[in-house]
């Protein structure tokens, strides 16, 4: 039985596994020092068509708290959606990673901030017993299964970078989120004014670990030397990178976020067709939220199925991953009408 709790369910996929069980031959150079550590940071490169530098963290919380760290000092604030993961579910690593940087949650339609929400916030104080406003970090695609289309980041990034802040990427979806929208990673992210990406490899399909990616070279400078304190470096860092190589060389990172947000549609066209249910936003990537009524949300785990009602805004949250069967999709839509009558 497939679930539906978290794309962070599913395995390694084949492309994956094949480079990982590739990298194991022989021995390597720990600590990065590596071909296949080297061989990944410049297909990142390729793929991102800048001179970007390029770390591998163990975790999205790690990434996330370690990039927003290398962009604050610890009297800065982070600004951030009210539903954002580095706010709500990353156990204040962020603020723990800085020293203390606050984050300043704000509010926005569908999980994503807007150029008005922001300036708000930036423009709320200025006196020096304020946490001075330095980042803005967004989740793409967003908490609620959301995307930032490429005008929205820019319109922020233009505000952020013109208001002396930093724009910050959550990309633990950013896989799903260009695949929704079929632009190039460039254009969704430095050339549209991204600093630096935390880009998800987990819910991808590798077994492990996200690249941070910094198009502004300058703010990487020592982020070695915080992975490193931070038990982030790994020493057979091959088979954290490795895996990259597999999902990049022939494009499969793509081809299976776009086949697991297919899968999330094919579930919210079944979901829309129940009464009884409510999409509770626009579908765009590969998580779909609805509300449901107790029972059958009470019937649905009865009868085994695994999904979150705590994540985001509320609502049962089905995440669709790139193993996701469009059988199991339908038999979860099956016993949805079956329980709702
Ligand atoms: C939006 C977002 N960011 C980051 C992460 C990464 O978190 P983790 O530390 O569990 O890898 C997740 C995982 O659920 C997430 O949903």
């Amino acid at each position: 039985m497939q679930h539906f709790a978290s794309d962070n369910y599913a395995g390694i996929c084949p492309e994956a596994l094949a480079a990982l069980i590739a990298a194991n031959a022989g021995h390597a150079p720990a600590y990065g020092d590596d071909d296949w550590t080297r061989r990944v940071s410049d297909r990142l490169r390729a793929l991102f068509d800048t001179d970007c530098d390029v770390y591998f963290a163990f975790n999205g919380t790690a990434a996330n708290s370690l990039a927003l760290a290398s962009l604050c000092q610890s009297y800065h604030s982070v600004v951030c959606h009210e539903l954002a993961h580095v706010d709500t579910d990353e156990c204040g690593g962020p603020e723990f990673f800085s020293n203390g940087s606050k984050l300043l949650p704000a509010k926005g339609e569908h999980g994503k901030l807007t150029p008005e929400a922001v300036r708000e916030v930036v423009a709320r104080r200025s006196d020096i017993h304020y946490p001075k406003p330095r980042v803005v970090t967004l989740t793409q695609a967003t908490e609620v299964g959301t995307v930032y289309r490429v005008d929205e980041i820019a319109a922020i990034a233009d505000l952020a970078h013109a208001s002396g802040l930093r724009v910050h990427m959550d990309g633990a979806r950013f896989a799903n989120a260009v695949a929704a929208l079929g632009v190039s990673p460039a254009e969704i992210t430095w050339r549209a004014g991204v600093d630096v990406l935390c880009f998800g490899g987990t819910k991808m399909g590798l077994p492990v670990g996200e690249a941070v990616v910094f198009f502004d070279r300058a703010l990487s400078e020592d982020f070695a030397w915080r992975c490193k304190q931070a038990g982030q470096l790994a020493s057979k860092m091959r088979f954290l990178s490795a895996p990259w190589l597999g999902m990049l060389e022939d494009g499969a990172w793509l081809r299976h976020a776009a086949h697991a947000n297919a899968m999330a549609r094919r579930l919210a066209d079944g979901l829309a067709a129940i009464p009884a249910a409510r999409l509770l936003f626009p579908v765009e990537a590969n998580g779909v939220f609805a509300e449901l009524p107790p029972a059958l949300i009470d019937g649905l785990r009865a009868r085994g199925w695994r999904f979150y009602t705590f994540i985001g805004a509320g609502g049962a949250r089905f995440m669709c991953a790139w193993d996701t069967q469009p059988d199991s999709v339908d038999a979860l839509l099956a016993d949805l009408r079956e329980l709702a009558g």
